[in-house]
């Protein structure tokens, strides 16, 4: 029921923006794509191939990675060890030491520095950017970040954002559920709108922000720098 009327297609190389009133269906979609649920019908299909009752690590090792909204941190391990956890048990076949993969997805993010911290000893914004490493770890052809910038300030909003393009710009397809409009409308090549657990508007983010169904269901009248919706549960 949660994603009843769902449906959408992203291809490699573009950020699409996937937005909604909260309880809309976001993250259970996540959740389907990923494999963390299995849906009573309905398709998911990666490059072609039925997903559809795939577990999630398969997922992973095919190239599916993701964060979630509510940071999942390892407590007790370093910062680069919970990123080599990605590339050890996420991680498709690259060649390389694990050890070198999570160095290189912390420099990516800003992290290097912070590789031998403790979880605990880092801020929120570091702890999404650690979940961040940890999904790029994975070499993933489609990363799904459910409100990565949630709880960031603007320059560190900026930062992330300025990362998830360079990802895109490597060929990566990237799912973002984000509720700021202006992270939105910097991010997204395209937008998906969701409702009620289907899709109700598709396009670019100009176009979705002048449908007038978009404009009633989520965003009412309220300006692009705000947030629509609460976030952090
Ligand atoms: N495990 C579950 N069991 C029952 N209902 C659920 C479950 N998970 C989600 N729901 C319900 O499904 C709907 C969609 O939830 P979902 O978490 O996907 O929304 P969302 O769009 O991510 O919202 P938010 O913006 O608040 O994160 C909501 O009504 C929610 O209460
Ligand atoms: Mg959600």
């Amino acid at each position: 029921m949660a994603v009843r009327g769902q449906g959408f297609r992203i291809e490699r190389g573009e950020i699409v923006g996937l937005i909604g009133p909260n309880g809309a269906g976001k993250t259970t979609t996540f959740n389907l794509i990923s494999g963390l649920y299995y849906p009573d019908a309905g398709t998911i299909r990666f490059k072609g191939v039925d997903i559809t009752r795939r577990a999630p690590h398969v997922r992973c090792r095919m190239g599916i990675g993701r964060t979630f909204q509510i940071i999942q941190p390892f407590e007790n391990i370093s910062v680069l060890q919970n990123v080599m956890v990605g590339a050890i048990f996420g991680g498709r076949r690259s060649g390389k030491r694990p050890e070198d993969t999570a160095w290189e997805a912390c420099e990516m993010v800003g992290l290097g520095d912070r590789c031998h911290s403790m979880p605990g000893e880092l801020t929120a914004a570091g702890l999404k950017k650690m979940e961040l490493a940890r999904a790029l770890a994975t070499f993933p052809e489609l990363l799904l970040l459910d409100e990565m910038m949630e709880g960031l300030t603007p320059v560190e909003s900026a930062e992330v954002i300025n990362i998830i393009k360079k990802v895109r710009d490597s060929g990566t397809a990237v799912l973002v559920i984000e509720h700021v409009m202006r992270t939105v409308r910097d991010l997204s090549d395209r937008v998906v709108v969701m409702h009620q657990g289907g899709t109700l508007a598709e396009g670019t983010y100009g176009e979705v922000v002048s449908d007038p169904l978009v404009i009633a269901a989520y965003l009412g009248e309220e300006g692009e720098g705000d947030t629509v919706g609460h976030s952090g549960h």
